[in-house]
């Protein structure tokens, strides 16, 4: 059976791993520290924290901002839970926004809507959770203006969007926003077995990070008295990364360029085979690069589900993302309406992220495109 994605460990990978378990630290050591250094550099931010998970990223990243529980965050609807969860978990309020029919990303001219409407009722939100769903970047400098004009902070949710880019800025180097977070779950641009980063050029934000992912303590300055001293000083949480990971990411990391080669050459393939039949592809925009995390077809005028079990009797497991956030039974107590979310109900409806990753072959990707001609012949 093949996945939509999966993830793809060579030789080195295994070495480093087996190097960080026979190194003295299996957590807090050296590896975390060379793996943030790489990400600072992938990504040319200022700043970086690796966490377990980027679920656990965008919970710190709000948690920063001592949410109230009259404030909201805002985010898209068409993401996975976690871009929503974290403002929960921190007692706040969540509001939705509808997504673009030809990015899938949050829909700006509605965001500029409720903006506007919000302000009249005075409950804009405190932050923006933007998506860049796929890997295909959110339009930020219009997002950035917005965040000035009605005030509020921008935390980028790139779970899919590792080595994507915006305007020649790579994403995750906060040029408009205040922090990025990444995913290195399995199924991303490259893994850690589970894990997470958050990017900021904000020195004070990145501290408070490093503080809250280790319980909210702090090492006192080197006392000769009291070598064994430390202090709590904030309310954290144990979100660390361990050494073993990071040294599976700093090994990844080395590959990642192939894997976003490899993930945009299957595109290619994808979008010239496929461009005839009654069917949206991605988009493409000068100047935005994707990543290609996943890479999602819209049916137009045949069944999205007799598709899935189509590909899936051949061998090819693909997958929906995502079910949009309102339609959980958990978010049902929020009351939002399926009516000011059309265009994500047309989108859930007809679309299929079909097979992308690194490791995919040549062969696998034309039977695949086989199997999408014969559905539609
Ligand atoms: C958009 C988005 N945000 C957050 C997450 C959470 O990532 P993680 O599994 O690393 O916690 C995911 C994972 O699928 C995601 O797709």
């Amino acid at each position: 059976m093949i996945n939509y994605s999966s993830q793809f460990i060579d030789k080195n990978d295994v070495k480093a791993v087996t190097k960080a378990l026979n190194s003295k630290f299996l957590t807090t050591g050296p590896f975390v520290k060379k793996f943030e250094e790489k990400i600072i550099k992938k990504t040319d931010s200022k700043y970086c924290t690796v966490v377990n998970s980027a679920t656990s990223a965008l919970h710190l990243a709000c948690k920063v901002f001592e949410l109230k529980p009259n404030d909201y965050v805002w985010t898209s609807s068409n993401t996975f839970v976690s871009s929503a969860n974290c403002a929960l978990l921190c007692g706040a309020k969540i509001d939705l926004i509808d997504i673009d029919l030809s990015t899938y990303n949050l829909d700006i001219e509605k965001l500029s809507k409720k903006l506007a409407a919000a302000k009249k009722k005075k409950k804009l939100p405190k932050i923006l959770i933007p998506v860049h769903f796929s890997g295909y970047p959110c339009d930020l400098k219009k997002i950035y203006e917005l965040s000035k004009k009605y005030k509020f902070k921008i935390i980028e949710d790139a779970s899919h969007a590792f080595g994507s880019k915006y305007l020649n800025n790579k994403i995750g180097n906060c040029r408009f926003s205040d922090m990025t977070v990444f995913s290195f779950h399995p199924v991303k641009i490259f893994t850690t077995g589970e894990g997470g980063a958050i990017t900021t050029n904000n020195y004070k934000l990145d501290a408070r990070l490093k503080s809250l992912r280790t319980h909210g303590i702090v090492q006192k300055k080197k006392n000769t008295k009291r070598p064994w001293m430390f202090y709590q000083t904030d309310l954290g949480l144990n979100y660390r990364l361990t050494d073993i990971q990071a040294s599976l990411g700093i090994s990844q990391l080395k590959k990642v360029n192939t894997f976003l080669k490899k993930r945009n050459k299957i595109s290619k393939i994808y979008d010239e085979e496929l461009k005839n039949l009654p069917i949206q592809l991605p988009k493409r925009t000068d100047n935005f690069y994707s990543s290609f995390h996943l890479y999602v077809i819209l049916l137009k005028k045949k069944s999205r589900d007799l598709l899935y079990k189509k590909l899936l009797k051949k061998g090819f497991k693909t997958n929906i993302h995502y079910i949009p956030i309102y339609r959980h039974p958990f978010f049902k107590r929020f009351n939002f309406k399926r009516k000011d979310f059309l265009n994500n109900e047309n989108y859930f409806k007809n679309a299929i992220s079909i097979p992308i990753a690194p490791h995919l072959t040549k062969k696998n990707v034309y039977k695949i495109i086989k199997i999408i001609k014969e559905f539609f012949s």
